[in-house]
């Protein structure tokens, strides 16, 4: 065994949480959600609104990456990117995705499940337009996902970008926004001897009811 491995395997944290309770959870999984990244707000964890978005590819190979959660409106879950990204190529052979929020500092986990759409050009304008300036340009000077060869081609790419647009830049339009509608939303706490809480909600076929049970941690 390396070092390493050992030292993997001497990594240990003991959860001390308080239980988790049914009567605890509110029957809407998006008043728990919200309550949840609040109190991770509240709790200092940093990026509390970063999570990992979860697809797969046209050969059902999974890929993850960060993403950050920039909306929760109508039962969705908005986040923002570029629509010519490796996560967009997916996103369009297959739209079901999952955003795992890792709240690992307060010993849970979100895992939130569903279907992806973009969401309408106004919103993706608005939010656009609501970001800092050179974030506007950056997702002019970002072919993203594409091999590039340098530094410096895409510090090029961002003068030029601000050089012809100034400093009210358009949404270019391969950026916007996809809203994923949950079918399923996951709440895990940490406990004691790994006897952790993990509660999922998932919609009743063909209605739009919430059900929530207990899972075997
Ligand atoms: C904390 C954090 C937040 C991020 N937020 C976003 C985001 O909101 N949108 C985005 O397109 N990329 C975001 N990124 C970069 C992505 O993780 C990823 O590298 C990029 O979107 C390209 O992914 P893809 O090639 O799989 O499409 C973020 C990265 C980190 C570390």
């Amino acid at each position: 065994m390396t070092d390493l491995t050992q030292q993997l395997q001497d990594m240990r944290e003991e959860y001390d949480g308080k239980p988790l309770f049914k009567a605890d959870l509110d029957d809407c999984p998006f008043a728990q959600f919200s309550s949840w990244l609040i109190e991770a707000q509240q709790a200092k964890v940093p990026d509390p609104n970063a999570c990992s978005l979860g697809t797969v590819d046209e050969n059902a190979k999974p890929m993850a990456r960060a993403v950050l959660l920039k909306g929760m409106e109508d039962e969705m879950f908005t986040f923002y990117t570029n629509y010519k990204s490796r996560k967009a190529r997916h996103l369009e052979n297959n739209p079901y995705a999952t955003m795992h929020f890792p709240w690992f500092s307060m010993e849970r986990q979100v895992i939130v499940s569903g279907k992806v759409t973009k969401v309408a050009v106004d919103q993706s304008d608005e939010y656009f337009q609501s970001r800092p300036l050179m974030s506007r340009l950056g997702a002019w000077a970002s072919r993203q996902s594409e091999v590039l060869d340098s530094r410096e081609t895409l510090e090029k790419a961002f003068i030029d970008a601000r050089d012809k647009l100034g400093e009210q830049p358009e949404k270019p339009p391969h950026w916007g926004g996809y809203a994923l509608e949950p079918d399923s939303i996951e709440f895990w706490q940490g406990g004691p001897s790994r006897l952790h809480d993990r509660f999922i909600y998932r919609l009743t076929n063909g209605e739009n009811l919430w059900n929530v049970e207990r899972f075997y941690p």
